[in-house]
């Protein structure tokens, strides 16, 4: 069956079939790593949920979840790097395997934030799995996740958890969302 495009996106950059791919090569890695150390797989509310949800059926070894919810301070797209955390852990991570499981990274300010927190808790260790990097010019990242699933340009991008105004996660692939749809208004 073909993925109906939704009106409001004008690419599909990653069908459900890449996903599965992806999602799948991601857990393989994750599972060989960490096969005998129990990670706490962190999830980054809310975009990350969807991500978070297949790849934690593509790990293999034993493991745990638990989420946080953060909110940038910046106004509009771009984040700023003072996050507020709106959900913090119910785990303790002392001494504990960390992952943490993001849907995209931009600036890389707001994962970058998150690893100094959970790593001034002394856990084991600290990485970090981005399904998404974009792409952006002139623009090193803040941090270098240990796991990418795929590289996306410098578009706004919607879909598989991924939103803009809070729509748009229900997608089943990921997709670029027409620019006329952000800039009206
Ligand atoms: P930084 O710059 O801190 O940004 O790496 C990461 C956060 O910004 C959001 N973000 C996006 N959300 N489409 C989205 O739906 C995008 O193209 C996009 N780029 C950045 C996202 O919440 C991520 O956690
Ligand atoms: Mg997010």
């Amino acid at each position: 069956m073909a993925t109906e495009m939704h009106p409001d996106v004008s690419e599909i950059l990653f069908s459900e079939e890449d996903i599965q791919g992806i999602v799948r090569r991601m857990g393989a890695q994750i599972s060989a790593d960490y096969a005998d150390k129990n990670p706490l797989v962190v999830a980054v509310l809310r975009g990350a949920v969807v991500f978070t949800a297949d790849l934690m059926r593509a790990i293999t070894c034993p493991m745990a979840i638990d989420f946080m919810a953060v909110s940038s301070y910046g106004e509009g797209f771009k984040s700023s790097g003072v996050v507020r955390i709106v959900k913090d852990l119910d785990t303790k991570i002392e001494g504990r395997d960390v992952i943490i499981v993001e849907d995209i990274l931009d600036s890389g300010l707001t994962l970058s934030y998150l690893v100094r927190l959970l790593e001034s808790r002394n856990p084991a260790s600290v990485e970090v799995a981005a399904f998404l990097v974009k792409d952006v010019a002139d623009n090193t990242p803040a941090i270098t996740p240990r796991y990418v699933g795929a590289h996306v340009p410098d578009e706004f991008i919607v879909g598989y958890g991924l939103d803009f105004a809070e729509r748009y996660r229900n997608l089943p692939y990921i997709g670029i969302l027409r620019p006329e749809v952000y800039k009206k208004k």
